[in-house]
């Protein structure tokens, strides 16, 4: 018996790692701007969005910048993540993520992407998940990024299911607070794993399976 009709992922730090090439294209904005930015803050960036990122990259600029130039400066940076995340592959699916998610589908979820990103259509067609979800909420859709639930309630909508009967997956605390005030169980991966608020916490992907069959962890 399964304990939830749908599974809503994040997709950046879950489905697939583009973190180290957000890093890159930040960092390569952030020097041309005299500004320090390292690894730890970056972790900061995870499912903040783009805006919301370049605001906290700012927060050790000592020159104060006009909108258009904010804007000017994220549009940058994008073109240089894009550019970065051309070299992604289906090879950049892992066999455990692939595997897990057909086994979740075989045992009869509903399967969708929850992701802050513009760019997750893009992310899904290199990896070779173009056509795979049966719902993609992303950043192109929604006004409040997370910790706001509502790219998750998009999804939950998109499925055609309520919030109560699906889990979300995050790897962000930000995320995990979303998913809990959008009224969702939340299984924490990697960074938020140790998120008291998730109701699992998973070492592996593949622990997932066990987390949706009903075994508590
Ligand atoms: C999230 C990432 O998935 O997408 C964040 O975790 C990122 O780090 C956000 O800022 C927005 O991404 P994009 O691709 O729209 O710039
Ligand atoms: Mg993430």
């Amino acid at each position: 018996m399964k304990k939830y009709e749908g599974i809503i992922f994040d997709l950046d730090g879950v489905i697939c790692h583009t973190d180290h090439y957000h890093y890159l294209a930040w960092k390569q904005l952030a020097d041309r701007l005299g500004i320090y930015f390292d690894e730890q803050i970056n972790n900061r960036l995870r499912g903040v969005s783009r805006m919301e990122s370049l605001k906290i990259i700012l927060e050790n600029s000592k020159v104060i910048y006009t909108d258009s130039e904010k804007s000017k400066f994220a549009q940058e940076k994008n073109q240089d993540y894009r550019q970065l995340l051309v070299q992604m592959s289906p090879a950049d699916l892992s066999a455990e993520v692939k595997d897990t998610l057909n086994a979740l589908r075989k045992i009869g979820c509903k399967l969708a992407i929850g992701s802050s990103s513009k760019n997750a259509p893009y992310i899904l067609e290199r990896i070779g998940l173009k056509n795979y979800f049966d719902a993609v909420a992303d950043g192109n859709q929604i006004e409040y990024s997370k910790p706001n639930p509502q790219v998750f309630l998009l999804a939950a909508q998109q499925l055609n299911l309520a919030p109560e009967s699906c889990l979300v997956v995050e790897d962000a605390s930000t995320g995990i607070e979303a998913a809990v005030r959008g009224g969702f169980d939340a299984a924490g991966l990697g960074d938020a794993r140790t998120c008291a608020a998730a109701k699992y916490h998973l070492t592996e992907f593949v622990e997932l399976k066990e987390a949706v069959m009903g075994n508590d962890n």
